[in-house]
């Protein structure tokens, strides 16, 4: 089996799910590579320890992420900082001819994701994917095929949505997704928006005009220091985008909630149609529902208990819960698989123009919150 050998440039929360999902490789039966992460590099040297005990492969550690850049040994690179530098790291690791997973929203705004754009055009030869894992959840799949299959008809709504609630707690300690100068002025909708844009850009779902509620309801915190900081990034947002079709316009609801009362980390995807509907949400992460209707029939929903059937086949037993290690796990397949020469197992990670795309739609939904205003999607550049 070949082997991809890896740097990780953020040793933070994202660094090291990677970490540990490149470590249980020998979960996956049918893979044509595997990584082996061989170097690591965060501003904070604390947190690299972490790694060298865990992961014998790892043999460079460094502060200054252009060293794993320099090193000739090293074919990839998953990148996990904060939204505002990568526009200033993305490029360089491109540029650097290494393959990047980076971490979505690929630059913190429009402007950012240009620069980004334009250093990916300039290295064909680099394959370059943005992270975003909830699809490979097995429901999520059911549901993409469902679609796929024609099943559905003439669609009436789709909504997808990615609920947390820990921001509720107005004691919870600020950090930097919540600063707009780290963030960016997207708020929830940078974080969050990639995960709820990914599955309908794949199926060809673009909305051409948005509308935008953005919910601000928490407007300092703790600073963690005794004090209070301003907290000025966007809670919840609402967008409704229009999606235009042959068949009939229908609404495209996307909504990236911070504060969705009980909510832990819910993605979810509800399709309607006028032959078929499917649903499917991490709440049950084994679970898919669908609908079947014929001109006059009965409207039933069916569940169907879906247990472990990945993409790319694992040890697990069939009949076991699926969760959000797995679909990382599954994700990281996928741009392995592609690096080895594959097809990603059928779906491949979120690629730059979907990433570019999602900006196209936050930057309209950010100029239609404030302006209360429907704002057109620009997809020009
Ligand atoms: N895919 C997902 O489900 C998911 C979930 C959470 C976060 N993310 C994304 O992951 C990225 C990182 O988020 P996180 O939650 O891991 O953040 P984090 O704060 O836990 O980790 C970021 C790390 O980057 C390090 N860092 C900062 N500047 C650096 C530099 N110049 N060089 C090297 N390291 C540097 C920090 O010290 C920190 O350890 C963001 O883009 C975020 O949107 C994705």
């Amino acid at each position: 089996m070949k082997t991809i050998r890896f740097g990780i440039i953020g040793c933070g929360l994202m660094g090291r799910e990677f970490a540990s999902a490149a470590a249980r490789w020998m979960h996956l039966t049918d893979t044509k590579a595997r990584p082996e992460i061989i170097g690591v590099c965060d501003k904070n040297e604390a947190l690299m320890g972490w790694f060298t005990t865990h992961l014998p492969s790892v043999t460079q550690t460094t502060t200054d992420f252009r060293d794993l850049l320099a090193n000739p040994e090293i074919d990839a690179i998953y990148c996990a900082v904060p939204h505002v530098l990568h526009a200033d790291i993305y490029p360089q690791i491109v540029a650097a001819g290494k393959h990047l997973l980076g971490e979505k929203p690929f630059g913190m705004d429009r402007a950012q994701n240009e620069a980004i754009d334009a250093a990916i055009a300039a290295r064909p030869d680099v394959l370059v994917r943005c992270s975003s894992e909830m699809p490979y959840f097995p429901g999520a799949q059911k549901v993409i095929d469902f679609v796929r299959s024609g099943a559905v008809g003439n669609v009436l709504e789709v909504e997808a949505a990615f609920l947390h609630s820990s921001d509720i707690n107005p004691d919870k300690v600020i950090n930097w997704k919540r600063d707009v100068n780290v963030n960016g002025a997207y708020g929830c909708m940078g974080d969050l928006g990639m995960h709820v844009c990914h599955v309908p850009l794949r199926l060809g779902w673009r909305p051409d005009r948005v509308h935008a509620s953005l919910v601000k309801q928490i407007t300092q915190r703790p600073d963690g220091k005794g004090g209070m900081a301003p907290c000025e990034t966007w809670d919840n947002a609402t967008i409704t985008g229009n999606v235009p079709s042959e068949n009939g316009n229908f609404p495209l609801v996307l909504k990236t909630w911070r504060i969705a009362p009980g909510e832990s980390n819910t993605w979810s995807l509800r399709v309607l149609g006028m032959n078929g509907s499917a649903f499917f949400t991490t709440k049950s992460p084994r679970q898919w529902q669908f609908m079947q209707y014929e001109a006059g029939g009965r409207q039933t929903w069916q569940v169907e208990d879906l247990g472990y059937q990945s993409l790319f086949g694992s040890i697990t037993g069939g009949i076991f819960e699926f969760g959000f290690a797995d679909a990382i796990q599954q994700m990281w397949a996928a741009f392995v698989d592609e690096l080895a020469g594959g097809d990603a197992g059928g779906f491949h990670c979120a690629t730059p123009s979907e990433a570019r795309a999602h900006h196209n739609i936050l930057t309209a939904a950010l100029a239609s919150g404030t302006s209360g205003q429907v704002v057109p999607v620009d997809y020009a550049r």
